[in-house]
């Protein structure tokens, strides 16, 4: 199935909308369970199609996962019956590069296939290596393969450089059960991954200092504490949908947010010409009757400026008056989406980690495919914004994370649908159950 999203652009978008569980929080930290002995209960977990994948692979590691009511999961964790993950489910995701740590220190070996996941740049694991090195495992490559070997991991002292989300998380997750103390330093900052710390420390886990610049973890012997545990809200799709409002002109309330982190966003867009109202876990997001204003933007770890929401902040450079400066400082290949939108009548220059984007008056609905999942979110937000009909293809990868995405778009008027190609079942144009239907089996 090759599912298509078409937008027919120019209607300001209003209302509400209440956003979901993280995805990159959820995704962590169903590769730390793997790390529990007892029952585990997480809440406010996405049902997209990233999350439907790494419950596959951890299935299939042993780990037994149900679907309560709405996005709970209830999850039991006997002893891992693998300890490899199959190339064919790991190829899916990024994130299943999470499973290293956590299956090392619970198994003393593993064996995984070097990941997949967006098409957005080289995405090393050096560091990822480096860390786990640090505390013991012995690691080979082989034929697309990572193979470590540690009989007991032992806490050490590791200076990260660069603060990556992943080799932070899978450094933390295997520190839990070393022998002594481990120090990450120049750890990543971002919210995800301090969620994933709290979780853990819910299973008994004794990690300090998350969300600064040096994590510290004291190794137990085992995390035995049954919890339940609610995944924070996703700070990019609440940037998306905040996108979106200002982009068509229209007014927002995004609930069920937590405002400090979505601050480097806010800043930005109130920078552009947005007034944005915070509430204790509300944004109120609208567009002023006076003209944006070109920004010069950097991305940055947080709390800079965040990659994610690079390809829908140039959706809205691109009609903004003036001359506006992107530098991706995070994956070379994020600008891939500038070609789609000059087929939407957008000016955009790139010179290899700068973008610069001369604004038009307007973007005219055209033919695109999504690159990567947040620019087939850029590309909706562009297809929201422009004149006539806009249709995204690839939008498999926009499913990957963000739940009933376009449901939730027509909750605030937007004139949009999907289009399942031939095969599919469902007739051109006709509204889909989205979300649901277009991923894998549910698993029990
Ligand atoms: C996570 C997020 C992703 C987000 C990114 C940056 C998940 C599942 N994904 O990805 O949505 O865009 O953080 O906020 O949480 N790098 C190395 N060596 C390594 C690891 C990373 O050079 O061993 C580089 C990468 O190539 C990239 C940068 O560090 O240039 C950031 O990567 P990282 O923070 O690790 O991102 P991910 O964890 O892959």
């Amino acid at each position: 199935m090759f599912p298509k999203i078409v937008v027919c652009g120019g209607r300001p978008l209003k209302g509400r909308v209440r956003i979901n569980g993280a995805k990159n929080a959820a995704l962590a930290m169903l590769c730390g369970v793997i790390l529990a002995r007892d029952n585990v209960v997480i809440d406010n977990v996405p049902d997209i199609s990233d999350v439907r994948h790494i419950i596959q692979v951890i299935t299939h590691l042993g780990v037994r996962v149900s679907w309560r009511k709405g996005d709970t999961l209830s999850i039991n964790v006997p002893a891992l019956r693998m300890r490899e993950a199959p190339y064919e489910l790991v190829k899916k995701l990024r994130a299943s590069n999470l499973l290293l740590g956590p299956m090392l220190a619970r198994c003393g070996e593993v064996r995984i296939p070097l990941p997949g996941g967006c098409n957005i740049g080289a995405r090393p694991m050096d560091l990822h290596f480096k860390g786990l090195s640090a505390l013991g495992a012995r690691l080979s490559l082989d034929k697309g393969y990572v193979f470590a070997r540690a009989s007991r991991l032992k806490g050490a002292q590791v200076y990260l450089d660069f603060p990556s989300v992943g080799a932070t998380e899978n450094i933390m997750m295997a520190a839990c059960l070393a022998e002594g103390q481990t120090l990450i330093e120049n750890a990543a900052k971002e919210p995800e991954v301090v969620d994933l710390a709290n979780f853990l420390n819910g299973l008994g886990a004794r990690i300090f200092g998350a969300g600064t610049d040096v994590i510290r973890i004291e190794g137990v012997k085992e995390l035995g504490r049954s919890v339940q545990y609610s995944v924070i809200p996703d700070r990019i799709e609440a940037g998306t949908f905040m996108m979106a409002a200002v982009a068509t002109g229209g007014k927002v309330e995004i609930e069920g947010v937590i405002p400090r982190h979505i601050q480097p966003l806010t800043a930005k867009l109130r920078e552009v010409g947005a007034e944005i109202v915070e509430g204790e876990d509300t944004l109120l997001v609208q567009r002023t009757d006076e003209p944006l204003h070109s920004v010069n933007v950097k991305t940055m770890p947080y709390p800079g400026f965040p990659t994610d929401m690079q390809s829908q902040l140039m959706a809205l450079l691109s009609v903004t008056p003036g001359t506006s400066v992107i530098v991706e400082n995070i994956y070379e290949s994020r600008f891939q989406v500038a070609q789609e939108y000059r087929r939407m009548g957008a000016r955009i220059k790139v010179e290899g980690r700068v973008a610069i984007i001369e604004g038009v008056p307007r973007l005219f609905g055209a033919q695109v495919r999504a690159t990567d999942l947040r620019a087939g979110a850029g590309l909706v937000v562009a297809g929201l914004l422009a004149e006539g009909e806009t249709e995204v293809s690839g939008a498999d990868l926009i499913y990957r994370g963000y739940k009933d995405f376009e449901d939730r778009l027509i909750g605030l008027g937007a004139d949009i649908r999907r289009n399942n190609a031939v095969g599919s079942g469902l007739a051109f144009g006709e509204k889909s159950d989205i979300g649901r239907r277009n991923i894998t089996t549910r698993l029990e």
